[in-house]
């Protein structure tokens, strides 16, 4: 189990390792948005950076839990209230409507989890899932969500495991950054 990990909230340096893993649950998500927001000379890992150090953003530091061992940070969870649906008219990024249409509105959105590779199957994941809420506690909402690739089938059993049940879905758009085919997942659990 995860005897050896502690779970807190992160601070404004540990920003880039949470951008990293942000990177590494996204499947290719994140680096299809960043590289459309990099400024010349800049990387995709800065751009994430520089997303996760704002405060009063969804994408903050301020809405991860991050897990760390002795040798740093191993592990983060992103979550954070979505309250209003994005709009998605016909001019919309083809690549990203399926995650806006995927939303699901109120509830807590899990928007990235991810452990590092040799840490994974030792409960982190599970104890990030479990104790997310708990740093929510202003938030009254019933569910929470959260978007999975159907193809990343350990996942969706985890969350499955715990709850977590599929509530709609999307085909995947193909782009030479995404990771994955078939369906992107809906899955929903009440809180
Ligand atoms: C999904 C993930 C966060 C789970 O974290 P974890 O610490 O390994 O999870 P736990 O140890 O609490 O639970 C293990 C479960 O995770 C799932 N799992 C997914 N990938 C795994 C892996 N590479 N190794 C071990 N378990 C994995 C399994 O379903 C396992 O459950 P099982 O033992 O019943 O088969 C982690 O595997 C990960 O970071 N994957 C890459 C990023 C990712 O895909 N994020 C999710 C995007 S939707």
């Amino acid at each position: 189990m995860n005897e050896s990990a502690i779970f807190y909230p992160p601070g404004p340096d540990d920003s880039r390792r949470i951008a990293e893993l942000y990177q590494m649950a996204a499947g290719g998500v994140a680096d299809y948005v960043w590289s459309g927001m990099a400024e010349p000379g800049e990387s995709v890992l800065d751009v994430g950076a520089r997303r996760f150090v704002r405060t009063g953003e969804d994408f903050s530091f301020q809405n991860c839990v991050v897990a760390a061992r002795e040798e740093g940070i191993v592990g983060m969870i992103h979550a954070f209230p979505m309250t209003e649906r994005t709009e998605v008219d016909d001019d919309f990024d083809p690549v990203l409507r399926p995650y806006a249409e995927l939303e699901h509105v109120p509830s807590l959105y899990i928007a990235g989890i991810a452990v590092d590779p040799e840490c994974r199957g030792q409960g982190i994941g599970e104890t990030l899932l479990t104790s997310c809420a708990v740093y929510h506690p202003d938030v009254d909402l019933a569910d929470q969500s959260l978007i999975a690739f159907e193809e990343n089938e350990g996942s969706v059993r985890l969350y499955h495991r715990l709850g977590f049940r599929v509530f709609d879905r999307r085909p995947v758009v193909p782009h030479e950054l995404i990771q994955y085919s078939g369906d992107a997942l809906l899955m929903v659990r009440a809180i």
